[in-house]
């Protein structure tokens, strides 16, 4: 049996797994405790890994059905790993204007992984493979706790946002970051846009609720006019930036990091990318469930038991 340590790693989410190898096949009891964990941090953060692509699949796997990447040239090798880097596949540091870099730099906008899908991921699972230097500025990635967001919002921003929804594109990207090039036909017409609530509730936590929304998938709030749909999307964003409900992730070479898309919202730090390279292998775990607005009829029934 292994003897693994968890422990939390900021006040507002993560924690940090010491003393476990995730390389090969974990048993049920070690899955179950890592679950818990995950459900209770929002993030795990596994220390001094060394795993390749089909390793990190692996390890994804056991958590649940993998998402196939929306676009093939961000994949290396497997459909299921996605390539976050200013480094080729063959290794060259890319220049700063290259479609590749560009749309890393997208990222730097607060979001969660797949929100574009009518079923978003559960969870998504990155290994820090060429990382900044210790010193070096920027680099990390942010985490925004979406559970202490919501809690700490003024009642009348709460019944305000209530009954809203955000309409979340993948087309989006190519609007905020134009120099990307264009999806191909069938890309663009498997991915069309979907709406979710702007309120999430969560069956598995006795339907508390939660904000659920991104700044790479439209930048407006609906249900308003344009000017008041982007006028409130942005002061979430602000909203959310804010220093209690955050904890930024400084990577180092090994890190595995694996954080609910639930819960959380993040975003890329920027660092500067000609002088530093920087590369990642992503997967991503599959939702479930839609997204479950408060209006949804069992939402409903558990508010009226626990009101407020
Ligand atoms: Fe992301």
């Amino acid at each position: 049996m292994s003897v693994f340590n968890i422990s939390p790693v900021s006040e507002t989410l993560g924690a940090e797994v010491l003393g476990l190898d995730v390389s090969k096949a974990l048993n049920s009891e070690t899955i179950a405790t890592l679950r818990n964990a995950f459900q209770d941090y929002h993030l795990l953060c596994f220390r001094d890994q060394d795993l390749s692509d089909e390793q990190l699949t692996a390890f994804s796997t056991q958590f649940g059905p993998l998402e196939i990447f929306p676009e093939e040239d961000m994949t290396k090798n497997a459909v299921e790993v996605y390539h976050v880097a200013n480094v080729s596949m063959e290794g060259d540091h890319l220049p700063e204007d290259d479609p590749r870099v560009v749309y890393q730099r997208n990222n730097g906008r607060w979001h969660t992984d797949s929100s574009y899908r009518y079923i978003p991921s559960l969870a998504s699972i990155m290994y820090g493979i060429e990382v900044l230097p210790h010193n070096a500025e920027g680099g990390e990635t942010g985490f925004s706790n979406m559970l202490l967001a919501y809690q700490s919002l003024p009642e009348d921003m709460k019944t305000r946002i209530t009954h809203l929804h955000q309409v979340h594109s993948y087309g989006e990207i190519r609007r905020l970051e134009p120099s990307i090039p264009p999806m191909s036909d069938h890309e663009r017409n498997s991915l069309p846009p979907v709406t979710h609530p702007v309120v999430r509730v969560h069956p598995d936590r006795d339907y508390q609720r939660s904000l659920y929304f991104t700044s790479n998938t439209s930048l407006e709030i609906g249900g308003f006019t344009h000017e008041e749909g982007k006028e409130l999307h942005k002061w979430l964003v602000d909203y959310v930036g804010k220093e209690e409900f955050c904890y930024f992730h400084r990577w180092r070479q090994n890190d595995l990091v694996m954080w609910d898309n639930r819960v959380l919202l993040h975003r890329a730090m920027e660092y500067d990318f000609t002088k530093y390279r920087r590369v990642l292998r992503r997967t991503t775990v599959g939702g479930d469930t839609p997204v479950m607005g408060p209006y949804w009829p069992e939402a409903i029934k558990a508010a009226e038991k626990t009101p407020g």
